[in-house]
Parts: C-alpha cells; sequence; structure tokens
C-alpha cells in the first residue's frame, strides 16, 4: 500500500478519492488550502494546509514524509471566474503546478495523477470526443488545464516524471454512504442546482438555451459518476505504480443527458416539480460534449459503472437532504407523483 499525497482533497472530487483509496489500505495525507474546501471532509487521514504555490512548505512536506506518488486536484475550476479573472487562474493553476512537480522533481517523486478536464477540447467539431480530438480550449480554464498537462511532457522528457492525466467529463453524484458529496461555493454546476430548485432552496433553475441543434433543444453533456472517477483514480494509481507511462484519459460514460433530461430525472427522483426558466445560451457553450471513453478501458480496464443518470441524482439528493436538513422540504414544492 502507497504513501499518497493529494492535493486538494478537501474538496469535491479529491475527498470521494480520499475516502475510497483509504478503503483500500492507501495511507492518504492530504494538502489543501481550504480556499474551497471543507475541513469537515478531510477524515480518512492528515490534512496539511498549505497552499501548491508555496515551495516552501512543499518542500518540508516531501521532506517530511516519503511519497509514492502524488494526486494532484488543487485548481480554481470555475469556467465563468475564469473569464472574468484569467490571471488567478494561471496563478493557482499553472504556478500551482509547476511549483508542485518541482517540488516532486527535487523529493524524487515521480508519479502524478492530474485531475485535467473536458474543456481541454474547447468546442469540437466531432462526437464523442477521443484523446485525439484537437484540444483548443475556449477558456481560461481549460487553457490552464491543457498548460498543466503539457508542464507534465516537459518533466516526462527532463526528470522521467510520469503522469495520468484524467480528462472528467461532469463531475456528478455524492457518496452512496451520505459522508461526503458536491458542495460548492458558489454552486455552477447544473445537478446541485437542479436539486436546489425541487427542494426550495432555489426558486428556479435556469436553463442556458433551448434551441439547440439537439433532440430536446437544451445542452447535452456527459455525467459520470463521483464513484467511478475514484475508481478511475484508484486504477490509474496502481498503473503507475506498476511502471505505467505517461498518458492522458477521458472518463466518461459515452453516454449523453440533456439539460431537460437531468431536469425530468431529478423530478421523478424527487417527487417535487423542479421550476425551470430557459434563458440565452453562454457564450461557447458547445450542444453537445460525450467522450468516448475506449481509452480508459484498453489502458486502466476502466468504465463508468456506478449506474447512470438516475443513480446520480438518488446519491446527489440523499446528500442534498442530509446538508440541508431542515430546508428541504419546507418550499411549497407540487409533487408530481
Ligand atoms: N467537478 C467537475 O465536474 C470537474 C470536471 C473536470 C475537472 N475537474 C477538476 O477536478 C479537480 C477537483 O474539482 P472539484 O470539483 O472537486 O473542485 P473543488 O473546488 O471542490 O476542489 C478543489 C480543492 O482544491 C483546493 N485548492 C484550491 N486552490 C488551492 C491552492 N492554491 N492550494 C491548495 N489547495 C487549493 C480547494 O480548497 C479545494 O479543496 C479540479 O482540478 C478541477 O479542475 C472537476
Amino acid at each position: 500500500m502507497a504513501r499518497l499525497l493529494i492535493t486538494g482533497g478537501a474538496g469535491y472530487v479529491g475527498s470521494h478519492c480520499v475516502k475510497s483509496l483509504a478503503a483500500a489500505g492507501h495511507e492518504c495525507m492530504v494538502y489543501d488550502n481550504l480556499s474551497r474546501g471543507h475541513r469537515e471532509f478531510v477524515k480518512w487521514g492528515p490534512l496539511i494546509e498549505g497552499d501548491v504555490r508555496d515551495a516552501e512548505r512543499l518542500a518540508q512536506v516531501f521532506g517530511a514524509h516519503a511519497f509514492e506518488a502524488v494526486l494532484h486536484f488543487a485548481a480554481l475550476a470555475y469556467v465563468g471566474e475564469s473569464v472574468l479573472d484569467p490571471d488567478r487562474y494561471r496563478d493557482v493553476n499553472e504556478t500551482g503546478t509547476r511549483t508542485l512537480l518541482t517540488a516532486m522533481r527535487d523529493a524524487g517523486v515521480n508519479r502524478i495523477v492530474f485531475s485535467s478536464t473536458c474543456s481541454v477540447y474547447g468546442k469540437p467539431e466531432t462526437t464523442p470526443i477521443t484523446e485525439r480530438t484537437p484540444c483548443k480550449p475556449m477558456n481560461p480554464y481549460g487553457d490552464t488545464k491543457l498548460a498543466c498537462e503539457r508542464m507534465m511532457d516537459d518533466f516526462d522528457r527532463g526528470s522521467g516524471l510520469r503522469s495520468v492525466r484524467l480528462r472528467y467529463f461532469n463531475a456528478a453524484g455524492a457518496d452512496p454512504e451520505g459522508e461526503l458529496g458536491e458542495w460548492h461555493e458558489p454552486e455552477t454546476h447544473l445537478i446541485p442546482l437542479v436539486l436546489d430548485a425541487a427542494s426550495g432552496k432555489r426558486e428556479v433553475v435556469e436553463i442556458y438555451g433551448a434551441d439547440f441543434p439537439t433532440p430536446d433543444g437544451t445542452a447535452i453533456r456527459d455525467y459520470v459518476h463521483v464513484g467511478d472517477l475514484a475508481d478511475a483514480h484508484h486504477r490509474a494509481l496502481n498503473y503507475l505504480l506498476h511502471g505505467g507511462q505517461t498518458v492522458a484519459l477521458n472518463l466518461g460514460t459515452g453516454r449523453g443527458v440533456s439539460v431537460r433530461q437531468v431536469i425530468e430525472t431529478a423530478e421523478k427522483v424527487t417527487g417535487r416539480l423542479v421550476p425551470s426558466r430557459t434563458v440565452g445560451r453562454r457564450d461557447g457553450d458547445p450542444p453537445e460534449l460525450v467522450a468516448d471513453p475506449g481509452k480508459a478501458k484498453t489502458i486502466l480496464d476502466w468504465s463508468a459503472g456506478v449506474g447512470g443518470i438516475e443513480q446520480i441524482i438518488v446519491d446527489a439528493w440523499r446528500w442534498h437532504k442530509t446538508r440541508n436538513q431542515g430546508t428541504v422540504g419546507s418550499h411549497p414544492a407540487i409533487c408530481r407523483t
């Protein structure tokens, strides 16, 4: 079993991965500045408070512990915010990653699993998206993630630092045991917003465009259960521990789900009406982003197995109710079932 440093392990995806890796016997140390994460999400190993841009702190941490690998989740991850404040994104995501990679190289730690994103592809001309689809990010967020991937190529060539870049599509769902879930502030992801509308925490959920060239006119995305992402990280880690070479892999289900389908499924799962309002499209929002996850199957023998959109929403709703105890049910929601 390995001793691991998990940057961003107090956040949504990172905390689910820590829980799963710790359950498999790995020793997980979380490194997080808590700017967007939650202290209460760090339950399966110690929390080291620190910033990924802090070279001195990282040198201290790598000097004190012999890590076999790093899982790097820490980042700023809002597309809209990155457009408004690109310099901050370059600083945290790119400078942070460069500082981390340098500290790893200096400490002789040469394996990293990196949280990349389908945003590196931008608005692809063909779907489903394979890893051969040209990377043309359309916003600073996607740009910074691609820059980090390229940085990792440099460290691979220069110092033999191997990386698995996991390009997640839309992470969604929650720990089936209800201990963890999606908790971003502010929240911008569709499923938590839909559940907020179902529970009355939010008046309405906005649909950005209903005139896309898709069967119901709303945008199609590939929602992958956070439990499946945790499983993929586990496999990526084992791959590297067994001498695997640097690789980029799409993590998605290969099945697209429209915004309207998400809303309908949420109404079915919660038994509540989800009030919605159609507004204009957001700049640069592609009609459809669906993964071809074939390469992750070939390299890691991974495929999304936890369940489809219904299971994702069942688990997310359980977490939503736990987190909002006392407020769910206060809205005069209309029961459809
Ligand atoms: N959620 C998604 O749908 C999705 C999709 C694709 C890729 N990703 C990537 O996955 C990773 C995790 O995403 P998430 O949704 O869990 O985000 P999150 O905001 O919940 O978690 C990010 C964590 O990183 C920490 N962090 C931020 N800046 C830091 C810094 N400078 N130093 C140390 N820690 C810092 C935050 O405190 C937080 O705990 C990110 O890298 C994101 O870009 C997420």
